[in-house]
């Protein structure tokens, strides 16, 4: 196992990748973790890169006596120059920043670069720089002048300025091989079955001859958590519960039975649309709801996380487990536990993990040490990999996130009443910025819409706007470069407006007065009917196109836009690409979503009853979030 000093790097969760890539084990820990945490649980150490700068007073450090364990010990970025500046070594301020892809010279006698070529590409991002290399060690790559890596090879211990991490180092991955097999002479022996089996056994270990409750939302996570336990325990030994709000996709709910029924998964499927639509809570002190009536996005998410519990100790009761005789088993995933540990999870994901699995029940068996997380070591993909092994079919298997409170947050709700509008000024230099289009010409106007989800509470972004050519342009036709261009400058220079979208359907600007057209909506059956037909479009698509491989996350939105025709409203469609869920860029059609299945995507959705327009998200997170609300 290796074991990663986390001194803050941005790319930290990129080490764990690579190295579980190679089939080695990896954890994330601590910096300052104590040498008897480490001594004998692991047989390496990278130490990362993080932000500070090691001479600092109160620069983080690790315990000095890790590096006198006789672990291999490898350094990158800050890594590198706190092991050069513990060492003896001397690390200083460079006269500037470097942040860049860079062709480096490389000592390929050093066991850490063996059949490199002396000139290698790596990504260097740096403040500081070593000036001195440490007694013992010696210098083994250069960059203008200054030392990029060191060894010290009697005691293993290497350091690397540039990230052998990231893609940009063209030979990262040859270097971490040899630091994990030649080096510190571990084998990859942390396989998918290997693994497969360890969580098996780690869920017969916990529970003995109890039971499980697993809450089962149709999400890869639980589904796969599920087919675990069944597989450990047996079918008779699971109780597998699905909440049905109201507000899952089509056919959503039916289809997470029968796909888990094919795999010996018997789902109690609770459907309580009705309780959730009357259902009222209290935030901050004053009653809220009911939630058919309800517009504020934090009030939707907060009676529909209430609701929930609710919910769920109904049914737990009316199943009549005990929680004396019962885990729970929770689909908990590797990132969020790095998240969380790091600090960098947003309140969202804390949302995430709680409002679904914090029940009076839950804490109970919480308490007691009752849980079961048998996914608690794999990533995203490598969950994916497993479900497939254990015969989930591939619609359940690439199921993409989708939020708790499901389409109730993609429902922009309004009564009805215009939202303030966009200054003259404001919307003038949109149409400055939109006029910077050479391939036809843009019109301007902007959507009925308040909450626009952005990231942080920073600045007062509020608005969305949309852009439109004459005509019905194919999406081929299209500058789709152009368009982000102006959309990523949109915020930067237009305060109040945090989305940008392309608009298909005539050109429209929003009338003499400004005003908008404005159909009243909340989260009812019948606007989720058209939502989720809507989206039902994209999954579709996405699925025969083998699209879920690439897009992150498509959100289809429902906001309040009749544009002219009483009653109707809108569509957005936010096809989006992340790694992490915390930074992403918008798909680019023609790059990541093909021309003709965006075209049929917008020609199906602009047929779906009461849609007036569709459109297209060019927004970036930042500052615009994954969902709209
Ligand atoms: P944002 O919109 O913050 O979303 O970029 C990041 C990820 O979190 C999901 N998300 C939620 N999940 N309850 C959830 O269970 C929520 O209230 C919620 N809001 C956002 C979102 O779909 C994306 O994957």
């Amino acid at each position: 196992k290796v074991a990663i000093l986390d001194a803050g790097a941005q790319y930290g969760k990129l080490i764990d990748r690579r190295i579980r890539e190679l089939k080695v084990e990896s954890h994330v820990v601590p910096l300052d973790s104590k040498p008897e945490d480490l001594q004998g649980k692991y047989d390496a150490i990278v130490i990362s890169g993080g932000p500070g700068s090691c001479y600092a007073p109160d620069a983080p450090k690790f315990h000095p006596e890790v590096l006198e364990m006789g672990l291999p010990i490898l350094g990158v970025c800050y890594g590198y120059q706190l092991l050069n500046y513990v060492k003896g070594g001397k690390v200083e301020k460079s006269s500037k920043r470097e942040d860049l892809q860079e062709t480096v010279d490389i000592d390929t006698s050093s066991p850490l670069f063996q059949g490199l070529t002396s000139k290698e590409k790596t990504l260097l991002t740096h403040g500081d720089a070593v000036v001195e290399v440490a007694p013992d060690f010696r210098p083994v790559a250069w960059s203008k002048g200054l030392v990029i890596a060191i060894e010290n090879q009697g005691k293993k211990m290497f350091g690397t300025q540039f990230h052998p991490e990231v893609d940009l180092t063209e030979n990262g991955v040859a270097i971490f091989k040899h630091f994990l097999f030649d080096i510190a002479k571990m084998s990859p022996d942390y396989t998918p079955e290997s693994r497969h089996e360890a969580a098996i056994a780690e869920i017969r270990s916990i529970v003995g001859t109890k039971e499980i409750l697993v809450l089962v939302s149709g999400g890869v996570d639980s589904s796969v958590c599920a087919a675990l336990c069944r597989e450990a325990v047996g079918p008779e030994k699971v109780h597998a519960v699905h909440i049905d709000h109201g507000f899952m996709r089509k056919n959503e709910s039916e289809t997470v039975q029968v796909a888990l029924g094919k795999v010996g998964i018997n789902l109690h499927m609770v459907h309580c649309a009705d309780d959730f639509a009357k259902a009222r809570t209290m935030a901050k002190g004053v009653e809220v709801g009911p939630l058919e009536e309800t517009v504020a996005p934090e009030h939707k998410r907060m009676i529909i996380g209430d609701t929930f519990m609710r919910v769920t100790e109904q049914a737990v009761r009316k199943l009549g487990i005990n929680a004396d005789n019962v885990y729970l088993a929770q689909g908990t995933l590797r990132p969020d536990l790095i998240e969380s540990g790091s600090h960098l999870a947003s309140s969202k994901a804390d949302v995430i993990k709680t409002h679904h699995n914090d029940t009076a029940l839950v804490r109970e068996l919480r308490a007691q040490g009752k849980i079961v997380e048998p996914l608690r070591d794999f990533h995203k993909d490598e969950v994916r990999a497993l479900g497939t092994e254990l015969g989930l079919p591939k619609h359940l298997v690439w199921r993409q996130p989708f939020p708790g409170p499901g389409l109730a947050i993609r429902c922009l709700c309004s009564d009805g009443s215009c939202p303030p509008l966009l200054s003259k000024e404001d919307m003038h230099k949109v149409e400055q910025l939109a006029a910077q289009y050479t391939k036809g010409k843009l019109s301007v106007c902007q959507l009925p819409v308040l909450t626009v989800g952005v990231q942080g509470d920073c600045r007062s972004y509020k608005s969305a706007v949309a852009l439109s050519l004459p005509g019905e342009p194919k999406s081929s036709d299209i500058d789709w470069e152009q368009l982000f261009h102006i959309a990523r400058n949109v915020p930067s220079e237009v305060m109040s407006v945090s989305r940008t979208c392309f608009m298909w359907g005539p050109p429209c600007t929003n009338d003499s007065e400004g005003l908008l057209d404005v159909t009243p909506t909340y989260c009812t059956q019948d606007v989720m009917e058209q939502l989720r037909e809507a989206d039902s479009v994209v999954t579709e698509a996405m699925l025969e196109s083998d699209l879920v491989h690439t897009l992150s996350q498509v959100p289809v939105v429902i906001f309040p836009a009749s544009f002219g025709t009483k009653g109707n409203r809108s569509i957005a469609i936010r096809p989006f690409i992340t790694r992490d869920f915390m930074t992403g860029k918008p798909a680019v059609p023609g790059q990541e979503l093909p021309f003709e299945v965006l075209d049929s995507i917008i020609a199906k959705i602009r047929q779906v009853k009461g849609i007036s327009r569709v459109v297209y998200d060019l927004t970036a997170k930042p500052p615009g979030t994954t969902e709209w609300e």
